[in-house]
Formats: structure tokens, sequence, C-alpha cells
């Protein structure tokens, strides 16, 4: 009896429960139909509805550039190189998790309005019941879809469903879920919520949610008490308010007189004030910051300043220059011997706060999938600060009188050359503003 009871046991154990699988063990565990759409839920959460509508989580998988670069790059490179096939089906269980668990892979394209384009969806992020392994990475939810809906707040009540509260909708393990990732070659191609943890916001217990569902005096559901509710509003690059003064930038001369054949010195700070995290974080390998310096003398003559090399080893990727990259487009696109487009596409001599993805080769790349190695990580680390010097020698027929600088850091998205090959909409490669600031000298005899 008790050898049967044991046996019986291991069986149970051993046909492992949907609602027990995590990450790539729970593709196509799932149907579409477990899952009940953001349609039902808007009824009574209208306004949260509204919200998650204009956030880019209700466009993961419909979004232009997502689509592009799922379907023209990911998709067709799989097809050309079989064992990318698992990691490509794999991008879906963060940007279409339902096709995901429901095992359809590629799901169809947007345009055919299948369940794949809810993306990122409320029903989907409310029966996350928990993750599993050591760092919360590569859609490594459990999800448990059903009656229950789980959240942070106690004792709430609903005629559509339950509500069950878990310490994980308050823990930012939640959001690493889908926040870091790891590649086929092993590489760490997103780690925010990684960064977030070894950052002061961690220490300062200062989770995601404050700054990406910031609470607000309101109701959550039309016949809900008025309470301080989590605003559904995930605003990240997509939103230039978010981006516009995350870094801010101060800058002044070593001296303010300087005589018209010496040599001026400008310093630029940048504090990184607003993010928990390194800026640009997510997905690094498309986004770049900028800094742009000028002079302009008293006659209204302009210069433009390159930054001051520092000398560390991979400084290169961190100056514009006029050279190619990313040559790897070529294997997807079919292009045989493909040269690659311009690199930064921002004016040479730019000091660029990034992070370089390389591919097999040592090339730099966007294709995350085929990121083999990662250059030096000039990127702006959570309230770090960093110091960039300009010496500029006067030149020959500079003015007497006041010089005036200008500094603009700027953020795109998508480096422009990349997306004006792939035919991306110019949205994802507009420069965004992200501070400026202004100083003086005064040039004498
Ligand atoms: C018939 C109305 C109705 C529908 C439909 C509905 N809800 Fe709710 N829901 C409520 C009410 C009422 C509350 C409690 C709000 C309060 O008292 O603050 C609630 C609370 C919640 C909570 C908070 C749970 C907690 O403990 O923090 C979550 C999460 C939630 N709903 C998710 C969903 C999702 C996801 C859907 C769609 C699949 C949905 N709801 C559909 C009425 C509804
Ligand atoms: C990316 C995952 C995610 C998505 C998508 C999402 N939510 Fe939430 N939701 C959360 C988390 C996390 C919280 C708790 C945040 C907190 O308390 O700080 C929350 C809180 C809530 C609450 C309780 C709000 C309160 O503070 O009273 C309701 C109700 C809710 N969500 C409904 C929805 C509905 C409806 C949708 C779709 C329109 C949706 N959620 C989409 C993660 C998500
Ligand atoms: C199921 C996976 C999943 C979970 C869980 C998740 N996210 Fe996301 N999130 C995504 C995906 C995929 C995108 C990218 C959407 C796009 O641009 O294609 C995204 C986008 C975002 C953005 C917008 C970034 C931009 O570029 O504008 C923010 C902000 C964000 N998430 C914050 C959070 C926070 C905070 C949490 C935890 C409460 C969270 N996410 C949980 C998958 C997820
Ligand atoms: C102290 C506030 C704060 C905290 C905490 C915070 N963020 Fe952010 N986040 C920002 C700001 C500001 C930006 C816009 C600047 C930028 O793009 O980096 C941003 C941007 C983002 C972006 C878009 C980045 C890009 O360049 O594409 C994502 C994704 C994101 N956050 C996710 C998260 C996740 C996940 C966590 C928790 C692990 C988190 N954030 C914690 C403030 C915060
Ligand atoms: C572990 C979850 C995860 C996986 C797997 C994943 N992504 Fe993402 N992806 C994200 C998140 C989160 C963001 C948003 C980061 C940010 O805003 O910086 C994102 C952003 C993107 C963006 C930029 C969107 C924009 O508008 O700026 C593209 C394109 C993209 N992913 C495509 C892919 C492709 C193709 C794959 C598979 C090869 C993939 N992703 C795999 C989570 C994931």
């Amino acid at each position: 009896m008790r050898r049967w009871t044991t046996l019986i046991l291991m069986a149970w154990t051993a046909c492992a429960f949907p609602q027990d699988l995590s990450g790539d063990k729970a593709f196509g565990s799932r149907k579409y139909s477990d899952y009940e759409k953001p349609e039902t839920c808007r009824s009574c959460h209208m306004d949260i509805y509204q919200q998650w509508t204009q956030a880019m989580m209700s466009q993961s998988y419909v979004h232009h550039w997502d689509e592009i670069e799922y379907f023209d790059l990911a998709v067709a490179h799989a097809e050309k190189v079989p064992s990318l096939k698992g990691p490509v089906d794999g991008c879906n269980g963060c940007h279409a998790p339902l096709a995901y668990l429901a095992g359809d892979a590629p799901p169809p394209r947007p345009s055919e309005g299948s369940r794949a384009n809810e993306g990122v969806s409320c029903d989907l992020c409310h029966t996350i019941k928990g993750w599993q392994g050591d760092v919360p990475f590569n859609f490594s939810y459990v999800s448990s879809p059903g009656r229950k809906k789980y959240g942070a707040k106690t004792g709430l009540d609903s005629p559509h469903h339950d509500t069950q509260v878990l310490d994980l909708y308050t823990q930012t393990e939640y959001c690493g879920n889908c926040h870091n990732e790891k590649n086929p070659f092993g590489i760490w191609v997103k780690s925010t919520q990684i960064e977030w943890k070894a950052g002061p916001y961690a220490r300062e217990k200062v989770p995601c949610f404050r700054c990406h569902m910031p609470r607000a005096w309101s109701r959550s559901a039309k016949m809900a008490a008025e309470d301080s509710v989590a605003q559904h509003l995930f605003h990240g690059a997509h939103d230039p308010g978010k981006v516009g003064g995350s870094v801010e930038i101060r800058m002044h001369p070593e001296e303010r007189e300087v005589l018209y054949d010496d040599v001026v010195v400008l310093n630029v700070q940048l504090f990184n004030a607003k993010a928990g995290h390194k800026i640009p974080t997510g997905s690094v390998e498309d986004r770049i910051l900028w800094l742009h310096v000028t002079a302009t003398d008293s006659k209204g003559k302009s210069y433009h300043l390159p930054v001051d090399k520092k000398g560390f080893e991979g400084e290169e990727y961190t100056i514009a220059c006029d050279t190619l990259a990313y040559q790897d487009m070529g294997l997807p696109k079919g292009i045989e011997g493909f040269k690659g487009v311009q690199r930064d596409g921002v004016p040479a001599g730019d000091r660029i706060f990034r992070m370089p993805y390389f591919d097999p080769e040592g090339r730099m790349t966007i294709m995350q999938w085929n990121t083999k190695s990662q250059g030096l990580d000039y990127r702006i680390g959570p309230r770090e600060t960093k110091i960039e010097t300009f010496t500029w020698q006067l030149p020959d027929d500079i003015e007497l009188g006041r010089v005036t600088f200008h500094a603009v850091l700027n953020f795109q998205k998508l480096v422009k050359p990349v997306a004006d090959f792939l035919g991306v909409p110019p949205d994802e490669s507009e420069i965004v503003p992200v501070n400026s600031a202004s100083t003086w000298i005064e040039v004498v005899e």
C-alpha cells in the first residue's frame, strides 16, 4: 500500500503541472483561451485599461520596430541558422506571452489580429504567481491563469474575480522576469533589474513600481472606493518626458579670461539624477546617449568641440566617428559581403554613453541574440556623475570678447543609420533632448 502511494506520488510529480512551469519549459503549456482579454478588465478598470493602452506593454508585439526586428531579422536569421529557432521563439516569452504559452511561434503577423497582439496583457501580469531560479530572467515567471487575480493589496472584493495578495507584486524580481535577459551565448543582453539591485535605489528600497507605476489618489475600478492607486504608466524610453531631465548637466571653464592664442578647458558634469538603473538601460544595443558641445564667438561664428580622450581601453566605441558597423544584419537580410551602415550617425567627436555589443566576429551588432561579447560599459549609473572635458585651442581668427559654450545631451532609441536601413518609422530614431547647459569665457588680448 505504502509503495503504491509512493509510486502514484512520483508519477504525479513527474508529469509536471502547467502551473509550475516557467521559462522555455512553459512553451505550449497553455491555451490562448485560458487568459481573459484586456477588454473584459476594461469594463470595470477603465482608467487602468486606458493607461495600459498608452504604454509600451500593450504594444510589445504590435509596435513597428518590434515587428521589423522580430520578423525581418530574428525569424529570418533562425530560418538560416536552425539552432536559433528556440531562442527566437523565446522573444515571445516576453513580447507576446500568450502566444508563447500557447506554443504559437512565430505568432501570426500583427496585421492578422490574433491574440498575440495583446502583448503584456492585464491577465498575463495578474496571474503570475511566482518565478523560478536564482535570478529572474528570460520569462522565468510562473503563469497560473484562472479566476484568481494576484495583486499587492489586501482585502479587496471584486464581483468578477477572486483577489489574492502576493509579496511578489511589491518586489522588483517580478519585473526582472522580463527585464533581465541572457542570450544563447550566455551574455546578459538586458539587465535592468540587476543594475537596479546593485545600485542605491535597492539599498533605499525604492523599487521599479515607485517610478514606473506611481501611486495617485483615485479609483482602481468604477465601483471601488477612492484609494492610493498604482497608475499603470510604464513610461520609459518612449516618453520624452520621462527621458528628459533624467540626466542633469552643468558646465564651467577652468578660466574665465583666456588670451586670444591660448587654450580653453571646459568641464561638463553629467548626473543621473532620475533613473533607478543605468542610462541607457534595457535595449542597450539600440540606444545611444551623446554629448554635443559647441562654441559661439562674439560675432556669431560657431565651432564644434570634440571631447577629450580619456585613454581607457575600448574608448573608441564611446566617441562618435565615421565608421561602418552592424555587418551581421547581412545574414538575415541575405546580403552577401554586407558592408554595414554608419555606426553612430551623430557628429564625429561627440562622447557617446553606451555599452557596445559585438557579434561572434567582433563587429558591433544590434542583434542581441547574435551577441557574443560586450565592450566597456560607459553608461551613466544610478546617481553616478561622470565628468567630460573639452580642451580647445582658440582658432587664429577668434573674435575678442565673449565666447559662449552650449552643451546638449541627446538620446535616441535606435541609432539612425540602422533605423533608416531597416525602414523603421522615424519616431524610433527621433532625437530626444535630455538636458542642456551653457557657460562662457572672455577672450582678451
Ligand atoms: C465586474 C468588474 C470587474 C472586472 C470585469 C474586473 N475586475 Fe478586477 N477588480 C474589481 C474590483 C471592484 C476590485 C477591487 C477594487 C478595490 O476595492 O479597490 C478589483 C481588484 C482587482 C485587482 C487588485 C487585486 C489586489 O489584491 O491588489 C486586480 C489585480 C484586478 N482587479 C485585476 C483584474 C483583471 C486582470 C481583470 C480582467 C481579467 C479584472 N480585474 C476584471 C472589479 C473588476
Ligand atoms: C507588467 C505587469 C502589469 C500589467 C500589464 C498590468 N498590471 Fe495591474 N498591477 C501590476 C502590479 C505590479 C501592481 C501592483 C503595483 C503596486 O502596488 O505598486 C498592479 C496593480 C493593479 C491593480 C490594483 C491597483 C491599486 O493600487 O489599487 C489593479 C486593479 C490592476 N493592477 C489591474 C490591471 C488591469 C486591469 C490591467 C490591464 C489594463 C493591468 N493591471 C495591467 C502589474 C501589471
Ligand atoms: C511579461 C514580461 C514583462 C513583465 C513582467 C514586465 N515587463 Fe516591462 N516590458 C516588457 C516588454 C516586452 C517591453 C517592451 C515593449 C516594447 O517596446 O516592445 C516592456 C516595456 C517596459 C517599459 C517601457 C520602456 C520603453 O522603452 O518605453 C517600462 C517602463 C517597463 N516595461 C517597466 C516594467 C516594470 C516596472 C515592470 C514590473 C512591474 C515590468 N515592466 C514588468 C515585458 C515585461
Ligand atoms: C528612481 C526612479 C526609477 C526606478 C527605481 C526605476 N526606474 Fe526605470 N526609468 C526611470 C527613468 C527616469 C527612465 C528614463 C531614462 C532612461 O531611459 O533610462 C527609466 C527608463 C526605464 C526603461 C526604458 C529604458 C531605455 O532606455 O530603453 C525601462 C525598461 C525601465 N526604466 C525599467 C525599470 C525597471 C524594470 C526597474 C526596476 C528594476 C526600474 N526601471 C526602476 C526611473 C526609474
Ligand atoms: C527576457 C524578456 C525578453 C526577451 C526574451 C526578448 N525581449 Fe525584446 N525587450 C524586452 C524588454 C523588457 C524590452 C524593453 C527594454 C527597453 O525599453 O529598453 C525589449 C525591447 C525590445 C525592442 C525595442 C523596442 C523599442 O521600441 O524600442 C525590440 C525591437 C525587441 N525587444 C525585440 C526582441 C527580439 C527580436 C527578441 C528575440 C530575439 C527579444 N526582443 C527578446 C524583453 C525581452
